[in-house]
């Protein structure tokens, strides 16, 4: 009943919460649009977790989620106050439906979930941040920007995995992004950012921030990490959803696998293979790696690289023995996983994650990062960058 009626839901949730306690504005992003967008969020884990009660996952997932909250500056205070306000929200949503018993059970409900938030920001011996100075600002045309980054304390992550990164130019904003690079002695980080029109952290993070600036970086996530199985591997990326699959190579290449290795490098261009001078190095001086480069033929529209990735997939063979790991703006992920069944890849093989939460607009949903996701359409991020060009040190 709620969801036939979810935006009126939302607003009076919002409207409810901000009304009976203003101090809880100043959590939330400023700009009307990431307001909207966060309407759908909030709410829409709120009631998609609530309906996920007896899921085995949902006990870690809402413990990294607590612990994640702290980033927001939310307090233990802020879950009861936002308990009442969804309460409210669905008793005035649920017309003739909402009885007792209905108040008792989403009371428990969330309540439930609120313990289990708690008790995992509770448990964290995390920082709710890690602040992280930019020492380096790689410019690659007008839209991708590959910043480097020193936390000023140690940044546990492992290669494939990515983190959330907001900065002081767009406050209280926070947006996903992949880590570039394995776990280097220095602790430094790179972050791969494609710009989003309209993406106000992204243009900041590409266009204007400088060496010295200091961003915060949430705890890193994602299942996107190296199964050390001994199967051979298939890597397959597509726009800056290199980043994650350029750190594991790293990886790879420091404890050489004993089996082979096919990269897949897609881009709408040329040009926009940003990284192809390393991928080069990679490909002539490691022996177990095989390098593609899809792009489209000169002249042609972008779309033509997923058909050519297709015949380039479809060339190779034994999928049915391959590990895949697969990174890409959400429609291409999907597309792509769905070739490589067609294929005989096995779906369990097959290894993709959420992509960063760094677009705006709409779009098809991408790949999810966790229960409130799965409610989402997630925007398609700009993969294809009409004016990269060369890197540019800024
Ligand atoms: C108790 C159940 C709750 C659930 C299931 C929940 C779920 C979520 C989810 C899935 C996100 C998006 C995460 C991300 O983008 O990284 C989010 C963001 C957020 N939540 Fe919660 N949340 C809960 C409680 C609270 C409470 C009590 C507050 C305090 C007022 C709060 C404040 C926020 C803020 C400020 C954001 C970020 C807004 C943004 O990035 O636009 N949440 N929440």
């Amino acid at each position: 009943m709620v969801e036939r009626r979810a935006e009126h839901a939302v607003k009076f949730f919002y409207s409810h919460l901000f009304w009976h306690n203003p101090g809880v504005r100043e959590l939330f992003p400023l700009s009307s649009d990431d307001m909207e967008r966060q309407r759908d969020r909030l709410f829409a884990a709120l009631t998609h977790v609530v309906s996920r009660l007896d899921d085995e996952a949902l006990g870690p997932y809402l413990h990294d989620l607590g612990r994640d909250h702290r980033k927001f500056l939310v307090r233990p205070e802020h879950y009861a106050v936002v308990g009442s306000s969804l309460l409210a929200a669905l008793a005035e949503t649920s017309g003739d439906a909402w009885t007792p018993q209905a108040e008792k059970a989403w009371t428990e409900a969330y309540q439930l979930i609120a313990d289990a938030m708690l008790a995992g920001a509770d448990a964290s011996e995390d920082p709710p941040w890690w602040d992280a100075e930019v020492v380096r600002h790689l410019r690659y045309g007008q839209d991708i920007g590959v910043l480097t980054l020193r936390p000023h304390a140690p940044f546990p992550y492992l290669p494939g995995q990515y983190t959330s990164v907001s900065s002081e130019r767009v406050p209280r904003t926070w947006r996903t992004y992949s880590i570039g690079n394995a776990p280097r002695p220095d602790g430094t980080v790179d972050l791969h950012v494609s710009r989003i029109d309209r993406g106000r952290l992204s243009t900041a993070l590409v266009r204007e921030t400088r060496p010295g600036d200091v961003l915060k970086l949430g705890a890193a996530g994602g299942r996107l990490t190296f199964r050390r199985a001994d199967r051979p591997v298939s890597l397959i990326a597509a726009g800056t959803g290199w980043a994650p699959i350029r750190a594991m190579l790293e990886e790879l290449a420091d404890r050489p696998p004993h089996q082979d290795v096919r990269l897949f490098v897609v881009a709408r261009d040329g040009a926009h293979l940003y990284d192809r001078p390393l991928i080069d190095r990679y490909g002539s001086s490691c022996g177990w790696l095989d390098v593609t480069y899809i792009t489209p033929a000169p002249g042609r529209h972008r779309n033509e690289a997923t058909g050519r990735l297709a015949t380039a997939l479809s060339n190779r063979g034994l999928w049915p023995d391959q590990d895949v790991y697969l990174s890409g703006p959400p429609r291409f992920v999907d597309q792509t996983a769905r070739v490589l069944a067609e294929l005989g890849a096995r779906p369990a093989r097959v290894f993709h994650d959420g992509v960063p939460a760094a677009a705006t607009g709409s779009g098809p949903r991408g790949r999810p990062l966790g229960f409130g996701e799965w409610f989402l359409d997630r925007p398609a991020p700009h993969w294809h960058d009409p004016s990269a060009r060369a890197p540019k040190e800024n």
